[in-house]
Order: C-alpha cells, then sequence, then structure tokens
C-alpha cells in the first residue's frame, strides 16, 4: 500500500467510522492503539498523515492516554479529533480546561475561518459536538480556525506545521460538511491521490495470493457466512484447485441453507467443497443441555473435533485460510467489557491443528467492502447481503433443549416470517428478523378439537451496529398474515407473539 493514513485511537466511539470515511474517500486508513505504536515505527510506516481518534478522557487525568509529542514534528500532518484535539493542544504546549457549563452534545452551529481544512464550506455550517473538555489557551504557533457560541477554540491550526485539531466530530453525518474536512485534510493537506479502491483491492490481492500460496494447498472452513464466502471466493480466484473447502453442517442451519451453500460454491463456482453432515454428533452433545452459554461452548467445541477429523482425511494442507475481517483485528486484544454472549462464531481453529502458514485475505476490509468485493466476484445477493446469523445457529433460538424435532418446527416458522418480510421487500427498515421457538407450549383449538402446541415468537430489529436495537413496528397486515400461515401450515405450532422490546434490555437473540 502506498498511501496510507494512520488512525492512531485513544478509546473513542467513533475510530472505526473515522477510517470508514477516509476510505470511502479511497484512501487506505488503518487503525492502531496509541500503545501499540511508537514514533519510530510511525515514521517507517510512511503515513501520509496521521488522524488522532476521541477518546472518553481528559488530558490531565492520571490514566488519561498519551502520545510520545516527537509525533508533532514528524512532517507527518495530523489532525486531531475531539479528545484527540485537546492532546494536541496539551502535548504543544497549550491548555485545556475542565467546565461543565461550556460542554456541548449534539448539533452545534460552527462559525469558521479561512483555512485549508475548510475549503469549500460556509463560513456558517452546523457540527456534531460531543465534549466537556475544551482547548483554552492555544499553543504557540497554534490559531483559532472555527469558533461556536460556547466554545472560543472549535478547531485551531499551526497551517506551517500542517497541524490540525477540531473538537468536533467530521466523521459523523450530523457534521454537515465533515466529508469535506477530511477530504481537504486528505487531500489538500497530506497531498494524497486516492488510490484505495476494492477493484485495486481484488486484483492485488489475486496477484498477492497467487504468488505466495503457489503450489500449496490451502484449507478453509466454510460456514456459509458472508466472510467466509468472500474469503472462499477471492482465494480460489488466487489459487484454484488448491482450494479446499470444509463446510461442516451443523444441523442447526435455517431451511434449506445448506444446499444453497453446496450449490453455490460446488456447482457455481467449481470450487473443491467438503459438505459434513454432522447433525447426528452435534445434536448428540446437545442432548439434555438447556443453558445458552453452555451450547455455544459444546458448539464450538464440537465443531473443532469435526474440523479436525476432516482435516486429517485430506492429506498435505499447507495453510489454513480465515474469514478475519478488521473489526476482528481491531477488538481481539481490548475487550474489558463484561461478557452479556461469548460470541463466538465457530472459527477458532488454529490452535488445534498444525499448518505452516494462515492467511487472512480480508483482515484489512470493513464489512462493507467485504460486500463489496462479494459483489465484485458475483456472489448471490442472498450470501452478500445476508443478515447476521450466530454461529451456534438455530440451537439458540430454540429455547431449551434442542430437539431435531424442534429444530424442523422453528426452520418451517422461519422460512415463512422470513418469506413475508422479504415479500414486503425494502420498504421495512429492518436489520434482522428471524423466529423463535419458545419452550411455552399452550392450548389451542382446531376444527373442534383441542389442541396443545408451542408458542412461536417472531423478532424483527432495526439498528446500525447491532449494539443498540429497536424492535421493528412491522405492519400488524404482515404480522397477521404470518401468524395465520403458521399456525396453518406448521403442525405443532398453536400460537404466534412478537417480540416489542428493545436492546437493551433485552438483547436480539433470546439466548
Ligand atoms: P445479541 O443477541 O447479543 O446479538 O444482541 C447481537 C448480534 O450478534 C448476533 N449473535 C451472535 N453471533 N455468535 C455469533 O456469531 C453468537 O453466539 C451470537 N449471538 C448473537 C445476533 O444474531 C445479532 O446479530
Amino acid at each position: 500500500m502506498d498511501e496510507k493514513i494512520l488512525v492512531l485511537d485513544f478509546g473513542g466511539q467513533y475510530n472505526q467510522l473515522i477510517a470508514r470515511r477516509i476510505r470511502e474517500l479511497h484512501v487506505y486508513a488503518e487503525i492502531k492503539s496509541y500503545s501499540k505504536i511508537t514514533v519510530q515505527e510511525i515514521k517507517a510506516a510512511g503515513y501520509k498523515g496521521i488522524v488522532f481518534t476521541g477518546g472518553p478522557n481528559s488530558v490531565y487525568d492520571a490514566s488519561a492516554p498519551h502520545f510520545d509529542p516527537a509525533v508533532l514534528n514528524l512532517g507527518i500532518p495530523v489532525l486531531g479529533i475531539c479528545y484527540g484535539a485537546q492532546l494536541i493542544a496539551y502535548m504543544a504546549g497549550g491548555t485545556v480546561c475542565s467546565a461543565e457549563d461550556s460542554s456541548e452534545y449534539g448539533k452545534t452551529a460552527l462559525h469558521t475561518l479561512d483555512s485549508i481544512l475548510f475549503k469549500d464550506t460556509p463560513s456558517e455550517q452546523f457540527c456534531w459536538m460531543s465534549h466537556t473538555d475544551f482547548i483554552l489557551n492555544n499553543p504557540n504557533g497554534f490559531s483559532t480556525i472555527a469558533y461556536t457560541d460556547n466554545c472560543p477554540c472549535a478547531a485551531m491550526a499551526d497551517e506551517s506545521r500542517k497541524l490540525y485539531a477540531v473538537q468536533f466530530h467530521p466523521e459523523v453525518t450530523h457534521t454537515e460538511y465533515g466529508n469535506q474536512m477530511l477530504s481537504n485534510f486528505l487531500f489538500g493537506i497530506c497531498g494524497c491521490i486516492g488510490e484505495w479502491s476494492m477493484d485495486d483491492f481484488i486484483e492485488r490481492s489475486v496477484d498477492e495470493y497467487s504468488r505466495k500460496l503457489k503450489g500449496k494447498r490451502v484449507l478453509l472452513a466454510l460456514s456459509g457466512g458472508v466472510d467466509s464466502s468472500v474469503a472462499a471466493a477471492l482465494l480460489h480466484k488466487a489459487v484454484g484447485d488448491n482450494l479446499v473447502c470444509v463446510f461442516v453442517d451443523h444441523g442447526l442451519l435455517r431451511k434449506n441453507e445448506g444446499d444453497f451453500v453446496e450449490q453455490t460454491f460446488r456447482d457455481r463456482f467449481g470450487i473443491e467443497l467438503i459438505r459434513v453432515n454432522a447433525e447426528k454428533r452435534f445434536l448428540q452433545k446437545l442432548s439434555g443441555v438447556t443453558d445458552p452459554e453452555q451450547k455455544r461452548r459444546i458448539i464450538g467445541e464440537e465443531f473443532i473435533r469435526v474440523f479436525e477429523d476432516i482435516a486429517g482425511q485430506l492429506g498435505r494442507i499447507d495453510v489454513l485460510a480465515q474469514g478475519t475481517i478488521y473489526p476482528d483485528v481491531i477488538e481481539s486484544g481490548s475487550g474489558d467489557s463484561a461478557v452479556i454472549k461469548s460470541h463466538h462464531n465457530v472459527g477458532g481453529l488454529p490452535d488445534v491443528i498444525a499448518f505452516d502458514e494462515i492467511v487472512e485475505p480480508l483482515r484489512e476490509l470493513f464489512k462493507d467492502e467485504v460486500r463489496k468485493v462479494g459483489e465484485k466476484l458475483g456472489l448471490p445477493c442472498e450470501l452478500v447481503w445476508r443478515q447476521p446469523f450466530p454461529g451456534p445457529g438455530l440451537a439458540v433460538r430454540v429455547i431449551g433443549e434442542v430437539t431435531a424435532e424442534k429444530l424442523a418446527l422453528l426452520r418451517e416458522a422461519d422460512a415463512i416470517f422470513r418469506q413475508e418480510l422479504e415479500r414486503a421487500g425494502d420498504t421495512l427498515a429492518v436489520s434482522q428478523y428471524f423466529a423463535v421457538l419458545t419452550d411455552l407450549r399452550s392450548v389451542g383449538v382446531m376444527g373442534d378439537a383441542r389442541t396443545y402446541g408451542y408458542t412461536v415468537a417472531l423478532r424483527a430489529v432495526t439498528t446500525d451496529d447491532f449494539m443498540t436495537a429497536e424492535w421493528t413496528q412491522l405492519p400488524y397486515g404482515i404480522l397477521e398474515c404470518v401468524s395465520s400461515r403458521i399456525t396453518n401450515e406448521v403442525r405443532g405450532i398453536t400460537r404466534v407473539v412478537y417480540d416489542i422490546t428493545s436492546k437493551p434490555p433485552a438483547t436480539v437473540e433470546w439466548e
């Protein structure tokens, strides 16, 4: 990569968004924690520019993240955002002040002065603020380039050293001209050309891996999810028949999903695919288990065992390929927060199987970039735009003990729900939807006879990031149709309820 920007992470909540915005402007950006990189490494890496991110601290806190001020003397342009802006002020000898009465949250009117950072933006505009601390005295050489009614220095710059600091967040869409500012920084200040694109990515990766993996046999665990599917299609382009994909069908997939994966990869792409139908093995292990975390643990472990067995039968394998993506790379390592669910994707394999090498062709990409690559590689839409599906599959959507009979009921009900929502199309702003088979049975009546069947719950949520989610206000007409179809078509389900809880306090999945 010739041209790249460093997003130096001080713990802010929008850090991934900053990197994505920069990449959308066709400049490659990578995120590094301030504690994992030194000034010497920054210099050696040849970054065209550096962005200091926001962060939750005050610069004078004992535990506040700081960085070697020498970074400001490398001759590399720097843009500090929020905490990053205050840190520049602090590092360069200015003062930062904390005052509750001058804190600003939300959309705020911004007055800008003459600066290349604000080129092609009006002098009165709205920005997004989220701060209590502010820059009280600019360091030597820095002049104020923007202010708000509450904040005398909303942005400052030492233009001769190409150092910029903004108190607001240009990366969020509420900052009207935020993109233009980032673009000014990248192209006007850092001198970037903007050469990062998905076409180049595919070409470069295929080129790189066809050389690197020449003559080697590559094994990939394909789950049918977006990441491993795109990794498979990409690597197949690079190494052709030397790629073998193992698809462990744990029997916990949705209706027809296993066959769809098999058809796509074996028939359409001509990839060597081994499908292991391991439903019995998984159900045996899950027999009598009702605790969700235990289910997850059992499935994760069993997945590795099955994969090991198959890998052992394949003869020589040189390389293990994985569909790790950039957020996985960034997020592994941090992890102080409480475990609500142990979201493993069945994929933690390398510890148990000996390979010479591991390749992760998507480890630089964000999810939306992975999807673009998938589309360009010709993967079907259903796969590229597939909604998230938990690694442990329907096992966490059958409440209580998982049995083949309950799975069959759930699959049918879930398929009907999905069919009806897909028929309604894009008009419904819904991010994820599925059915849950509750462990509750209730009395019903059919014809003149009493029935006693399961209750199915429908769940549909709207969210950007799945950290929080709203329950989706689906039209009654759709709910009515789904309910009537399920109770008519799925023998054994006699009651349908709709989950109207948001996250928090509930989670998206029931288990
Ligand atoms: P929750 O239920 O935690 O779900 O609100 C947030 C998102 O994560 C998915 N999810 C999982 N994904 N393994 C996964 O790979 C898991 O064990 C798991 N549990 C939940 C869930 O579908 C939603 O998209």
